[in-house]
């Protein structure tokens, strides 16, 4: 296929500094979510406790009337459990059972900048292998976040995912989704495949903002989309991992903008001044 460059958007250190204010609210729904889902809790009821967290943090919803062309998505967040992938809808109809795998994904803007962050959960306890399914998730998007201190190009960042998983296990790799540039709009060039060649792809340079987000499965990468449009769930019913964090590449490494700690503890060496110093 014929693509045209990528159109990036390079960000000052103090544009990062509001990306970072947008990330936190989104750790802080994620920390909610944690403690609200589990058995009994239907995905409807998340979506008003995450849109009360967003919005008494001054921040808006980013996913809340985002239209692709389908018309706008009624959550707030997407809540896509076990078979489903991503941006499943939330629903007073699903409530979530002991055992299920739980993919929260989070959007929030605050002053017109972005953070977009998901994460994986348990719901009571859950058979052996989804938790190894989850672990692989997560351990492949640190994979990225930390190839994207050392890699020359976005390639080395998508080629480090998938050598993560690869290692990990028998798991299926989605492919049609990837992360994408993110910054003063949820979805920004360049997209990032969750695998590929180290050689391959623009330059990575200081400024440039990217959500990672590996999506596995634990059967077929191929998926399948529902009526309604918007779910995406897996075309063998296997269950489904998304994990996700919006990054920033500083000049001195990388901030991560979603994660509590910017990172720090992932990171160690590799993680940006502007991280460690707050
Ligand atoms: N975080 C999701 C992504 O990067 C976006 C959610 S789609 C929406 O694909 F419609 F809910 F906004
Ligand atoms: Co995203």
């Amino acid at each position: 296929m014929f693509r045209r460059r990528p159109r990036i958007q390079y960000k000052t250190p103090e544009q990062i500094r509001k990306m970072r204010v947008a990330g936190l609210v989104v750790a802080e729904v994620h920390q909610a979510m944690r403690e609200s889902a589990g058995p009994g809790v239907s995905t409807a009821e998340l979506d008003r406790i995450a849109e009360e967290v967003i919005r008494s943090s001054g921040a808006v919803p980013s996913f809340k009337g985002y239209d692709i062309g389908f018309g706008p998505y009624p959550g707030s967040i997407c809540t896509s459990v076990n078979e489903q992938v991503v941006h499943a809808i939330p629903s007073e109809r699903a409530v979530l059972a002991e055992g299920d795998l739980l993919s929260v994904d989070v959007g929030a803007i605050v002053d017109g900048w972005h953070g977009d962050a998901a994460v994986t959960i348990e719901i009571g306890a859950v058979a052996p292998e989804l938790t190894a399914l989850r672990e692989a998730c997560e351990a492949a998007m640190w994979a990225g976040i930390r190839a994207a201190a050392g890699a020359k190009r976005l390639g080395g960042i998508s080629h480090a995912i998938e050598h993560s998983v690869e290692h990990a296990g028998e798991y299926g790799i989605v492919e049609g989704f990837g992360g994408h540039g993110i910054g003063t709009e949820m979805h920004q060039d360049p997209h990032i495949l969750n695998y590929g060649r180290p050689g391959e792809g623009p330059k990575l340079r200081p400024g440039m903002a990217l959500a990672i987000e590996p999506m596995i499965t634990l059967g077929s990468p191929d998926t399948a989309e529902l009526e309604d449009g918007w779910t995406i769930v897996t075309a063998d019913g296997s269950v489904a991992a998304h994990t996700e964090h919006t990054i920033a590449l500083c000049e001195d490494g990388v901030w991560v903008l979603t994660a509590p700690d910017g990172g720090v503890e992932q990171l160690g060496d590799a993680a940006a001044s502007a991280a460690r110093a707050e």
